[in-house]
């Protein structure tokens, strides 16, 4: 929530001010830490939080590979609510916060999930009820006659209510300028988001110079958006590092010879594809024509037998196919 999350090249002075709308709940008090919840006479500085409801959410985190300004983002958050229990119980003023977003970057760079994760810790710290993802693009927005787009966005607010609306390729409602109903489907949202105020948090996603562009053309729309968080696009160890864990989470792996090959593959895919390589999704796609290939090749193999564990779990350099993936 700070510089840190800003475009490379952005400036505080250019960051949005903060403007409060999401009331920090206390109807459904957060759980709070055996620390937290000790009385208020207890000096300071001694055994820090256990951290109750971040473990899970940690762990979540723990499994991406880089995105390294983002977990910190999520403590910040998880620390600014866990902070302002405790200050409700002391009796001071509680802060209240906006948590809309805009994550910028490149596609398959994590944006979907960590916005899933968020909605998680939201849901686990009381700011949203339900915690769900309501997440669509233009098409689902925007309607084809004068009032179908306003009634589509309502429609969409609402069932989003108590968790998050991600919308991808968010500058795309700008594009078609004053006349395009793309207009009448952001003036909705703006105004969902003084009706429901604390009810939803909106996330804006799209490529890094769009979603500039985009909250450029639209002067009431950057301050409304304090969180501003950047996706850099994965250097190919960290694409080979996501390629490993993803094979790991489905009892696969790669032999060596199949990861030389395909940190090869990926180094000239990413030089030859520049803004649409998608990255985590690339990678992923690789791994699933991976996977179905050595099915192949196992059965023709195995005619009368059946592979053992080892042979079941390995992909091998010739299951890689990569000029098909
Ligand atoms: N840091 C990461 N560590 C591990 N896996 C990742 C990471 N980032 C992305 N992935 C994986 O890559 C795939 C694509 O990620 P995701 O859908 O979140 O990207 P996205 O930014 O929403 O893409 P798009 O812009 O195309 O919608 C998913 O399978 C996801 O699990
Ligand atoms: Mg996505």
């Amino acid at each position: 929530m700070d510089g840190r999350m800003l475009a490379s090249g952005q400036s505080n002075a250019a960051r949005p001010s903060r403007q409060i709308s999401v009331i920090l709940r206390n109807q459904e008090p957060p759980t709070i830490s055996q620390a937290a919840a000790e009385p208020a006479a207890q000096p300071f500085g001694k055994t820090l939080p256990q951290h109750g409801h971040f473990a899970e959410i940690q762990k979540e985190l723990e499994q991406l590979i880089g995105l390294d300004n983002i977990k910190e983002l999520m403590f910040e958050i998880y620390a600014l609510l866990q902070v302002s229990q405790m200050r409700n119980e002391a009796g001071l003023q509680t802060g209240t916060q906006v948590y809309h977003m805009v994550f910028k970057g490149n596609p398959g760079t994590g944006k979907t999930t960590v916005a899933r994760i968020v909605a998680k810790l939201f849901q686990q710290m009381g700011v949203l009820s339900k915690g769900h993802l309501i997440e669509v693009e233009r098409a689902d927005l925007v309607g084809e006659y004068i009032g179908h787009t306003a009634h589509k966005t309502r429609d969409l607010v609402k069932k989003a209510l108590g968790g998050i609306l991600f919308i991808d390729e968010a500058y795309s409602l700008a594009r078609g300028g004053e006349k395009d109903f793309g207009k009448e489907a952001i003036d909705t949202l703006v105004k969902a988001m003084e009706d429901y105020k604390n009810q939803f948090v909106l996330i804006l996603a799209g490529y890094n110079d769009e979603m500039d562009f985009f909250l450029q053309t639209n002067p009431g729309l950057p301050s409304r958006f304090p969180i501003q968080v950047d996706f850099p696009d994965y250097s190919i160890d960290q694409l080979i590092q996501i390629a490993e864990s993803m094979a790991k989470e489905r009892d696969y792996m790669f032999m060596p010879q199949a990861i030389a090959k395909l940190k090869q593959h990926l180094q000239q895919e990413k030089t030859d594809s520049l803004h649409s390589f998608s990255n985590g999704r690339y990678v992923r796609n690789v791994i699933e024509k991976s996977i179905r290939n050595q099915a192949v090749r196992l059965l023709h193999q195995y005619q009368q037998s059946s592979p053992g564990k080892l042979e079941l779990m390995t992909l091998k350099i010739e299951d890689l196919r990569l000029d098909q993936s």
